[in-house]
């Protein structure tokens, strides 16, 4: 990742317009509310009532409401943009808001697929301008705990997560293909990395949808990675599984040469290592809950130059691992990641429409080593 731009400082909130005003927009206007260094001066949504509705959560009406994103920056010089829209939204909003010159904060995932993901790498690098995914399940003090646990474990052999939920949300979950592989695994996918320090090399899936289920699209995954070093994170997931459900980050375990650690998603972390000494874990500093970790690290990020967790160059891996774990169970084999990543890059490049945009991506002479920060660009 090249360096962006830095907005803002202490004491000086950063002014917002946030896109998309539904129901996770209704939970970030609370959070953007919360946060003294984040003003909200400005929401967006093709529905302008749920614009309006938005200005009400965040308890001032006379907060600028529009349908068109281009014509609310011109009228309120925000600082950064929250796109909160639906994942098919997310390439046209981020792509405008940083040719705009502005920085994004974006919900999960950075786009519908990986190849519009890195049109928004390559947006990014053209622009200068951050856009960071917003991974809220990475801002927990149990997980930071957990991979400090993983550390005491010596070599890592295996890492697993079992996700029993049983919810009915109504709404696109219930109509969309492969939901539960694309609109939840992508947080434990997410996780994994982050506990590892690695990223996936390849991915055999089995993905299907049980005979109760309310869904349309399979509702339930059986999923294993291979990760560098040989690694293996295996993930069991439904969103059919009443009873005896786990938490919404799942249910943790990682096994290595000296010992294994647990994570039931909801409480502290344990571990144990027979032969050695168990001395505990130390205190780390707090890295926030869920979204509000995610909106103060946007702000950090922007005041201190430093690269944030969730940048977009860092979390395409993380949606290469849905796609690519998405093609093995359309094709009943075992798929290369860096197969998926070659076959977006082609698809970005083919179908990028603006020319600055594709010659930097044709710039790029590895997409794993772009994505890794490397200098890559010929
Ligand atoms: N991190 C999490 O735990 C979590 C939980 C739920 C949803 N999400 C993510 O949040 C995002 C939004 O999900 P949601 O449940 O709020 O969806 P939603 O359908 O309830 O709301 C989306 C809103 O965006 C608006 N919109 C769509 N396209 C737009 C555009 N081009 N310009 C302006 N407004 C536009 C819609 O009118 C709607 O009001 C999705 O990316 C979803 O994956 C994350």
């Amino acid at each position: 990742m090249s360096a962006f731009r830095r907005v803002g400082s202490e004491g000086e909130p950063l002014r917002v317009i946030q896109v998309g005003a539904g129901s996770m927009g209704q939970a970030w206007i609370r959070n953007d509310a919360a946060n003294p260094d984040v003003e909200l001066v400005g929401i967006v949504d093709l529905d302008l009532d749920a614009a309006r509705a938005g200005a009400a959560v965040y308890g001032d009406d006379s907060i600028a409401v529009h349908t068109d994103l281009a014509a609310l920056i011109a009228q309120v010089h925000p600082d950064a943009i929250l796109d909160i829209t639906v994942p098919v939204a997310h390439h046209p909003v981020t792509t405008d808001s940083l040719l705009a010159g502005l920085p994004v904060l974006g919900e999960k995932p950075a786009a519908q697929t990986v190849a519009e993901a890195l049109s928004l790498a390559a947006a990014a690098e053209v622009t200068g301008e951050l856009f960071m995914v917003s991974q809220s399940r990475r801002y927990n003090d149990q997980l930071v705990a957990f991979k400090q646990a993983a550390s005491r474990l010596g070599d890592l052999g295996t890492v697993s997560t079992e996700f029993a939920k049983a919810p009915h949300f109504g709404g696109f979950r219930e109509e969309m293909d492969n939901v539960l592989l694309l609109d939840m695994a992508i947080h434990p996918f997410d996780s994994v990395r982050y506990l590892l320090d690695r990223d996936p090399v390849s991915v055999y899936c089995d993905s299907y949808n049980p005979s109760w289920s309310w869904f349309r699209g399979d509702a339930a995954a059986s999923v294993i990675f291979e990760f560098e070093g040989g690694i293996r994170y295996t993930y069991n997931g439904s969103w059919c599984a009443p009873g005896l459900e786990t938490s919404w980050n799942g249910a943790w375990r990682i096994s290595g040469a000296a010992g294994s650690a647990l994570w039931n998603g909801d409480d502290e972390p344990s571990f144990e290592t027979p032969d050695a000494d168990p001395a505990p874990l130390a205190a780390q500093p707090s890295v926030g809950a869920e979204i509000a970790g995610s909106l103060a690290a946007f702000v950090r990020a922007l005041r201190s130059g430093e690269t944030p967790d969730g940048e977009v160059h860092g979390n395409v891996m993380s949606l290469a691992m849905v796609e690519a774990a998405i093609e093995s169970k359309d094709q009943g084999r075992r798929i290369a990641i860096d197969d998926v990543l070659e076959r977006a890059y082609e698809t970005a490049v083919r179908s990028e429409r603006r020319d600055d945009v594709r010659a930097r991506l044709e710039s790029w002479t590895s997409v794993r080593g772009a994505l890794q920060g490397v200098p890559v660009t010929a």
